[in-house]
């Protein structure tokens, strides 16, 4: 049994996360911590025994392991904190920039890290067959990802577009269009056309709860390995 410390407990993420866990036989959640002051510190988190809490420093005594959904700015509060408790952290908070990166590098030394922008574990095979298409195909196909997500995503293009895009771009010009609009969870369409042929591949999450799933899949991996920093392509054997 692994002891979870959820941060942005009440988030969408946080709430799926919570709900999740409660019906994994081997993770326990002892921590919801929610913003420092928040009106819900000391209520009940439903499916638990315990209680919402702001203090950052207990929760990362007391758990064996962090998952963070939030906010680029309380993410490297966090990471700062993993680094102090020598924590396992499974990230998943994504528009991370370079001051995150060098964070997660400290962190790495000292405790085992997994930063994805996308949990669902589907999307990680689709990221190795796209990286093979755009290299076998021929230069006269232009390459577009068009990615759609529910009207409150803070960020875009979202972290799985550019990180679809990052893998593609070494063998070719990706151009990335972004969507914002109704509950969609998260939808990754990747067009290759030409003068005579036009190929599409897609991928849905159909619920939220699937990236939740992934990010308990990766503890429990994450959990007991050596420091340093971990991808989802390791737990399923990808390269
Ligand atoms: N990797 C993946 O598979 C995946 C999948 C889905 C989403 N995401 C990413 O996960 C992140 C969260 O998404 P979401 O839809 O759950 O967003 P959300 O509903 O806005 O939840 C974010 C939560 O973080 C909390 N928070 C912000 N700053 C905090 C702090 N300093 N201390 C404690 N809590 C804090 C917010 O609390 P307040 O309301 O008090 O600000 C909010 O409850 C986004 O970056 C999103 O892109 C990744």
């Amino acid at each position: 049994m692994i002891s979870l410390c959820i941060t942005g407990a009440l988030g969408r993420m946080g709430q799926s996360l919570i709900k999740q866990a409660a019906i994994y036989n081997n993770t326990q959640i002892t921590v919801g911590l929610i913003r420092q002051g928040h009106t819900s510190v000391g209520i009940p988190i439903t499916t638990t025994d315990i209680t919402y809490s702001d203090n950052i420093d207990a929760a990362f005594k007391e758990a064996d392991l962090i998952i963070d959904f939030t906010t680029p700015d309380a993410t490297l509060t966090f990471l700062d904190a993993a680094y102090q408790h020598k924590k396992p952290i499974v990230l998943g908070t994504t528009n991370l920039c370079k001051v995150h990166h060098t964070a997660i590098e400290k962190l790495s030394t000292v405790a085992p890290v997994i930063i994805e922008p996308n949990f669902a574990l589907g999307m990680h095979v689709f990221f190795a067959l796209m990286k093979q298409a755009a290299e076998a195909l021929p230069q006269t196909f232009d390459t577009t990802i068009i990615e759609t997500h529910h009207h409150h995503k803070k960020d875009a293009p979202s972290g799985t577009a550019k990180m679809l895009a990052n893998q593609m771009q070494q063998f070719r010009h990706v151009d990335i269009t972004s969507l914002r609009t109704g509950n969609n969870y998260g939808e990754h369409v990747v067009l290759f056309s030409n003068a005579g042929e036009h190929m599409t591949f897609a991928h849905k999450a159909l619920s939220r709860d699937i990236f939740a799933q992934g990010a308990l899949d990766a503890s429990l991996w994450l959990v007991d390995k050596p420091p340093g920093q971990y991808a989802v392509k390791n737990i399923l054997g990808l390269s």
